[in-house]
C-alpha cells in the first residue's frame, strides 16, 4: 500500500474523497489542504497523516502574502513546532514555516554548483569577486553560492528580519565564512558586484535598474520570474524554443543581453517560472 492508501484505510470511508491527495513535506513538517474535511474531524485526520508520514507537525496549506512572502495566519492541525530543518545538496537550512515560505518546486535549482549539470552550467561564472543575493531569504541560493565560490564574497540581503535571523543561523551551522548578511531593502545597497542573483517572482524586472547600476562591466544577473507561456511563445505547456524573442527584447530595454534561459517549473497550466542569465551590455 502507498502512504495515501494506508491513510485511507484508517479513516471513515465517507471522508475518503475529501482527504488531501497531495502534500508538501518540508523537513519534518507536513503542509496540506484539509479544507474539505469537517472541522470536528480535522485534528484526528491530521494526526493520522502525521503518524503515517512521520512528521511532528501538520499545517493547513495557506497563501504567502505580500512583499516579504509571509505565510498568512498559520493554522496548526497537529503538533505545535513549526521550526524544521531541511538538508539539500550538502547544506542544512533551518526555517520557521509559520513565518517564512519554502518553495519545494525550486529543488535542484537551489543547488548552484553542487547539483545537476544543467544547474551547475547555469551557475558557473568563472571567478567572481563579489556575488550579491538580493532576496536571500533564509539562504536558499546564497548559501550554495558561498559554498561553491569559497574565494568570492557573497552579500546576502533580505528585508524580512525573521529571514535574516534564520540566515545567520544557517550560515553559522554550515560553517560559511565568506558571507556578509544584511537586513535591508536591496535597493539601498550600493556595493558593486560581478554577479547579482534575483530570486523573486512577481516584479523582478523592477529591480533590474538597480542591479544594472550595481554590476561591474560584463557583470551577470541571474533572473527569476514567471511569465505566461503564450507571451514566451510556447504553443503547448511543455513547448520549448530556446530564448524567446519577447524576453530578449524586454531585457534589452533594461540594458541586458540574455546568455541562457531555462524553465524552473510550471506555475499552473499556462505560466512558467523561468531563470535566465543576463549580461550587462
Ligand atoms: C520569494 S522569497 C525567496 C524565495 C526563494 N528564492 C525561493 O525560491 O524559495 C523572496 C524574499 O525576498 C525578500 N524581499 C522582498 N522584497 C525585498 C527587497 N526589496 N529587498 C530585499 N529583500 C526583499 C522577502 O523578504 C523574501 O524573503
Amino acid at each position: 500500500m502507498n502512504p495515501l492508501e494506508r491513510i485511507k484505510s484508517k479513516i471513515r470511508t465517507e471522508l475518503g474523497d475529501k482527504l488531501p491527495k497531495k502534500w508538501k513535506k518540508v523537513g519534518d513538517v507536513l503542509i496540506a489542504d484539509f479544507d474539505l474535511i469537517p472541522s470536528e474531524d480535522k485534528k484526528e485526520i491530521a494526526e493520522i497523516y502525521a503518524s503515517e508520514l512521520k512528521v511532528k507537525t501538520v499545517i493547513q496549506k495557506n497563501k504567502v502574502n505580500g512583499e516579504l512572502r509571509k505565510p498568512e495566519n498559520t493554522q496548526l492541525l497537529y503538533g505545535n513546532d513549526t521550526i524544521t530543518k531541511i538538508s539539500e545538496y550538502g547544506l542544512t537550512y533551518n526555517i520557521d514555516l509559520s513565518e517564512i515560505m519554502w518553495s519545494t518546486g525550486n529543488t535542484g535549482w537551489r543547488s548552484a554548483l553542487s547539483g545537476p549539470k544543467k544547474v551547475k552550467d547555469f551557475y558557473s561564472f568563472g571567478n567572481p569577486k563579489t556575488i550579491i543575493d538580493y532576496f536571500a531569504g533564509i539562504g536558499y541560493f546564497a548559501l550554495q553560492m558561498a559554498k561553491g565560490y569559497p574565494e568570492s564574497k557573497v552579500i546576502a540581503i533580505d528585508k524580512n528580519p525573521k529571514s535574516i535571523e534564520y540566515l545567520n543561523i544557517n550560515a553559522k551551522e554550515n560553517r560559511i565564512d565568506n558571507m556578509e548578511i544584511i537586513n535591508d531593502d536591496c535597493r539601498n545597497i550600493l556595493t558593486k558586484a560581478d554577479v547579482i542573483h534575483l530570486g523573486y517572482i512577481g516584479n523582478t524586472v523592477d529591480f533590474l535598474e538597480h542591479a544594472h547600476r550595481s554590476l561591474n562591466t560584463n557583470g551577470i544577473a541571474i533572473f527569476h520570474e514567471a511569465y505566461r507561456n503564450s507571451w514566451l511563445g510556447f504553443k503547448s505547456r511543455s513547448d520549448w524554443i530556446g530564448i524567446p524573442d519577447n524576453f530578449s527584447e524586454l531585457m534589452n530595454t533594461k540594458g541586458f543581453s540574455v546568455d541562457k534561459f531555462e524553465r524552473v517549473k510550471f506555475y499552473g497550466p499556462s505560466t512558467s517560472h523561468i531563470i535566465a542569465i543576463l549580461r550587462k551590455n
